[in-house]
C-alpha cells in the first residue's frame, strides 16, 4: 500500500522555474472569455429541450438547482486555483491534498469530463451544421452525418470540427484565445436576440402546471418505454450547461498575475452565464407551451420560428454553428493540459509531455486528445455522451470541494489570494449537491461510469504507480 497516498508538495507544484513549464500569456479578460466560451454551448442551446421534456416549465428550477451546485463548486475551484496556480485542475488539487492514487482516480474521471464533453458538443454542433448545409442546398448523406446507432456510418462533421479546433490549439494559446473572444461574442449576441424576441411573446399561462412530473428523479412509461422524469432528472442533464468555468483553472500556469485573474475568470464567467440562462429559460417557457420544444434538437430556433421569426431562427442556427466550437476549444485545451501534467508527473508516458518551442503548446498531447475526442464524436450519439460527461464532472467537483477542506487543515498558513466564504458550509453543500445530482442520473450512465473508473484503477497499478516521478524521489 505504501506510496498510494504520497502527496505532491505545493511548493513543487507552483515552482515557476521548472524547465518544462508552460509560458504565462493570458489576462483576466482572456480567462473570463475562456470561461464563457466553455460554458455557453450545447447545454443552453440544446439540452434545455431535454430538460423541459423531463421537468415541464419547472426546467427553470432544474437550472437553478444545477447552477447552485456549480456556484458552490466554483468558489472551491477559485480558492484552489489561486492558491496553486498550476495546470491540472482537480487532478492537481487532489495530488496535493489526498495523494497520488486519489489524484489518478480524479484525473481519470476528468478524461470523461473533458474529452467526452468535447465529443458531445461536436455531435451537437454537427446537428446544426447539417441543418445549415441543408438550408443552403448542400445535402450531406445520412451515412456521413450521424453515427451507426442512428442509422448512419460515421458523423463526419463532428470529426471535422474536432480537427479544426485541434489545429487552432496547436498554433498556440494566445492566438486561440483571441479567436475564442470573437466567437463568444457571436454566441452571446444570438442568446440576447432570443431573450428579447421571446419576451415580446411572454404568456404567464405557459407556466401552468408548473411542475407536472414532480421533483425527484423518477421514470415514467411513455409508448411502452421507460423515460426519465422529474426536476432532479432534468437537473442531472442541465448540469451540463453550467460547467466549463473549471476549464479556466486548467490555464492557471499560463495566466499572468494568477492570484487575481483566476478568481475573476472563474467566478465572473460563472455569474454571467447563470444570469443569461435564467433569462433564456424564463423567455423560452413564457413564449410557447413547453411541450412544443421539449426534446427538440434545436429548441431555441424552433421557438423563434413558432413566434414568427423564421429568419432570426436561421441566423441563430448559424451563430450556433460559428460559436459552439469555442466550447470544444476550451475543453480540448483543458484536456491536453491535464494529460500534459499527468505525463509530466510520470503517471502517463512522459514523452507525451513535450512542449513545442515556438508556440508553447503541448502538441503531442493535443493530438492524442483530438483523436480520442473525434473517435467518440464520430460514432456515439449525443444523449449517451452528455450524461456520462456529467458523471465525470460531478466526481471532479466533489474532489475539489473535499480538497479545500483538507488543505485548510493540512496547509493552514499558506497564502490564499481567494478564500471560499463559509467553506465549512459551502464545500459540504457542494459535495452533497453533486452526490444528489449523481444519484439522479440514469442507471446505465452510473454503470458505465463505474466500469470506466475500474479500468482506471487497473491502469494505475499496471503502469502509473511504477512510473510515477514522485515515487522515484
Ligand atoms: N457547458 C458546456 C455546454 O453547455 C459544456 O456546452
Amino acid at each position: 500500500m505504501s506510496g498510494l497516498f504520497r502527496r505532491k508538495p505545493i511548493d513543487v507544484l507552483i515552482d515557476h522555474t521548472a524547465p518544462d513549464r508552460l509560458r504565462p500569456s493570458l489576462s483576466a479578460w482572456h480567462l473570463v472569455l475562456l470561461g464563457v466560451g466553455a460554458i455557453v454551448g450545447t447545454g443552453i442551446y440544446t439540452l434545455i429541450g431535454v430538460g423541459a421534456e423531463r421537468a415541464g416549465p419547472a426546467v427553470m428550477v432544474s437550472f437553478v438547482v444545477a447552477g447552485l451546485v456549480c456556484a458552490f463548486a466554483a468558489l472551491a475551484y477559485a480558492e484552489l486555483a489561486t492558491m496553486m496556480p498550476a495546470s491540472g485542475s482537480a487532478y492537481t488539487y487532489a495530488y496535493a491534498s489526498m495523494g497520488e492514487f486519489p489524484a489518478w482516480i480524479i484525473g481519470w474521471a476528468l478524461i470523461l469530463e473533458y474529452t467526452v464533453v468535447g465529443s458531445a458538443v461536436a455531435v451537437g454542433w454537427s446537428g446544426y451544421a447539417v441543418g445549415f448545409l441543408d438550408s443552403v442546398g448542400l445535402d450531406l448523406p445520412t451515412a456521413l452525418s450521424v453515427g451507426p446507432q442512428q442509422g448512419g456510418l460515421v458523423n463526419l462533421p463532428a470529426i471535422a470540427i474536432v480537427g479544426v479546433v485541434a489545429g487552432l490549439l496547436i498554433v498556440g494559446t494566445r492566438e486561440s484565445a483571441n479567436v475564442n473572444a470573437l466567437l463568444v461574442i457571436v454566441k452571446l449576441a444570438a442568446l440576447a436576440a432570443f431573450i428579447v424576441l421571446a419576451f415580446l411573446h411572454f404568456n404567464a399561462a405557459n407556466f401552468e402546471p408548473f411542475m407536472p412530473y414532480g421533483f425527484p428523479a423518477t421514470t415514467a412509461i411513455v409508448d411502452g418505454e421507460a423515460v426519465p422524469r422529474g426536476v432532479m432528472s432534468a437537473a442531472a442533464i442541465t448540469f451540463f450547461a453550467f460547467y466549463g468555468f473549471d476549464a479556466v483553472s486548467t490555464a492557471a500556469e499560463e495566466t499572468k498575475n494568477p492570484g487575481k485573474n483566476l478568481s475573476i475568470g472563474i467566478i465572473g464567467s460563472m455569474a454571467i452565464c447563470t444570469l443569461i440562462y435564467m433569462a433564456v429559460c424564463a423567455a423560452a417557457v413564457g413564449a410557447v407551451p413547453f411541450a412544443d420544444f421539449a426534446g427538440s434538437g434545436e429548441p431555441l430556433a424552433l421557438i423563434l420560428r413558432e413566434i414568427g421569426y423564421p429568419q432570426v431562427a436561421s441566423i441563430l442556427g448559424l451563430a450556433v454553428v460559428i460559436g459552439i466550437p469555442t466550447v470544444i476549444l476550451a475543453f480540448m485545451f483543458g484536456q491536453s493540459r491535464i494529460f500534459f501534467v499527468m505525463a509530466r508527473d510520470g503517471l502517463l508516458p512522459r514523452q507525451l509531455a513535450a512542449v513545442d518551442k515556438k508556440s508553447g503548446a503541448p502538441v503531442a498531447m493535443t493530438v492524442v486528445t483530438a483523436v480520442v475526442c473525434a473517435i467518440i464524436a464520430g460514432l456515439v450519439p449525443l444523449e449517451d455522451i452528455a450524461a456520462l460527461a456529467n458523471a465525470g464532472t460531478l466526481a471532479a467537483f466533489i474532489a475539489t470541494a473535499a480538497a479545500v477542506l483538507i488543505l485548510r487543515r493540512t496547509e493552514p498558513k499558506r497564502d490564499r489570494p481567494f478564500r471560499t466564504p463559509f467553506a465549512v458550509i459551502v464545500c459540504p453543500l457542494a459535495i452533497l449537491g453533486c452526490l444528489y445530482l449523481f444519484t439522479s442520473l440514469e442507471a446505465i450512465t452510473k454503470q458505465f461510469f463505474f466500469i470506466w473508473m475500474a479500468a482506471g484503477v487497473i491502469v494505475y497499478f499496471v503502469f502509473s504507480r511504477g512510473s510515477s516521478l514522485l515515487g522515484k524521489k
